[in-house]
């Protein structure tokens, strides 16, 4: 099963940055805007992605052109029609994932692979949309795409081998090295860093540590590259909201619980890097821990 042409739905941070891989080897992308409206934004991000590439040398400059030769931005789902592998990466949301797939499975035919970059969401929920269940899979990156190595490759229940084996080609194929998950909440990456996550905010809620002195305990002590704070800004504060949820949902286990400062944060809109404050303030050069975290949680 050859994997010649992909659809990528969602043109956000993570729909750009698969493009990006994908088109950095040889594959040619639509990508589709999912929400009305222009795909000048998402065009320029790509474009300035790029350049980073090339200013940080793991992109040659006379390739760039090529590269987003290779992205054809479009907001709709027709153009998909021909795409062996379409890969959705839009909003969190069953029902909305859900009536995609509807939608993508009356577009396409029966043999192109469906797959679903969601964190935490059940794969198996998705393929119960699709009458032709065994090419849904999940195909899951990490952020920031074009850096991260790891691609899990998930074996919902009724996926065939024959697609899970395209998938896993597939990802070496653009330079990641895939591992093959049964179909659990969080897969695996998400399982184990989503309550690491929540533990380390519940350690700043008892006064163990400080935001900064957290970080640079799991950053020198454990050769994390950022520490979980710095991380969770990263993800995105609500992201990290809506992964603790899903996982608790499943799990029902205390350590899987939203803290209270997450749900506070989340609440008045500070989400982490994108919003330009979370557990930092980006308004500051550099950085600093948000000031409103250094008093007690009551
Ligand atoms: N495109 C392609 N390559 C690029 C690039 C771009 N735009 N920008 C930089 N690069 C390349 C550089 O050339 C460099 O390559 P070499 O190592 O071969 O020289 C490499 O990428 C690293 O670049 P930087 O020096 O800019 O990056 P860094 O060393 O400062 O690392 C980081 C940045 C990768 C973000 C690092 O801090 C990190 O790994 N952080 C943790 C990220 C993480 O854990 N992500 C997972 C989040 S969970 C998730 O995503 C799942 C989910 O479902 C929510």
């Amino acid at each position: 099963m050859d994997i010649n042409s992909v659809g990528i739905v969602g043109s956000g941070t993570m729909g750009l940055g698969m493009a990006q891989t994908m088109a950095q080897h040889g594959v040619n992308v639509t990508l589709v805007k999912a929400t009305p409206g222009s795909t000048d934004k998402a065009q320029a991000t790509l474009k300035k992605s790029l350049e980073r590439a090339v200013s940080k040398g793991a992109l040659r400059e006379e390739e760039l052109e090529g590269v987003l030769g290779r992205v054809a931005f479009t907001d709709q789902l027709d153009p998909l029609a021909d795409c062996s592998l379409i890969v959705e990466s839009i909003i969190e949301d069953l029902e909305t994932k859900q009536d995609l797939f509807r939608k993508l499975c009356k577009i396409v035919p029966a043999e192109t692979i469906l797959a679903t970059n969601t964190s935490t969401l059940s794969v198996t929920a998705l393929m119960s949309v699709c009458e032709a269940r065994a090419r849904v899979a999940g195909l899951h990156f990490f952020n920031p795409v074009p850096l991260m190595s790891l691609a899990e490759v998930i074996h919902a229940f009724e996926t065939s081998d024959v697609v899970v084996t395209a998938l896993v080609n597939f990802c070496r194929r653009i330079g990641k090295e895939p591992v093959v998950v049964q179909d659990t909440t969080g897969f695996i990456v998400n399982r184990l860093l989503t309550p690491y996550i929540l533990n380390a905010i519940r350690l700043l809620e008892q006064g163990t540590g400080t935001i900064g002195d957290i970080d640079k305990a799991m950053r020198l002590g454990a050769s994390h590259p950022m520490g979980p704070f710095a991380l969770a800004d990263y993800i995105g504060l609500d992201v990290v909201n809506a992964m603790a949820q899903n996982i608790y949902e499943d799990v029902r286990q205390q350590y899987t619980a939203t803290p209270h400062t997450l749900t506070r944060l989340v609440l008045l809109g500070y989400l982490g890097r994108k919003t330009g404050k979370g557990f930092y303030d980006y308004t500051q050069q550099p950085a600093i821990p948000n000031p409103d975290l250094a008093r007690p949680v009551a």
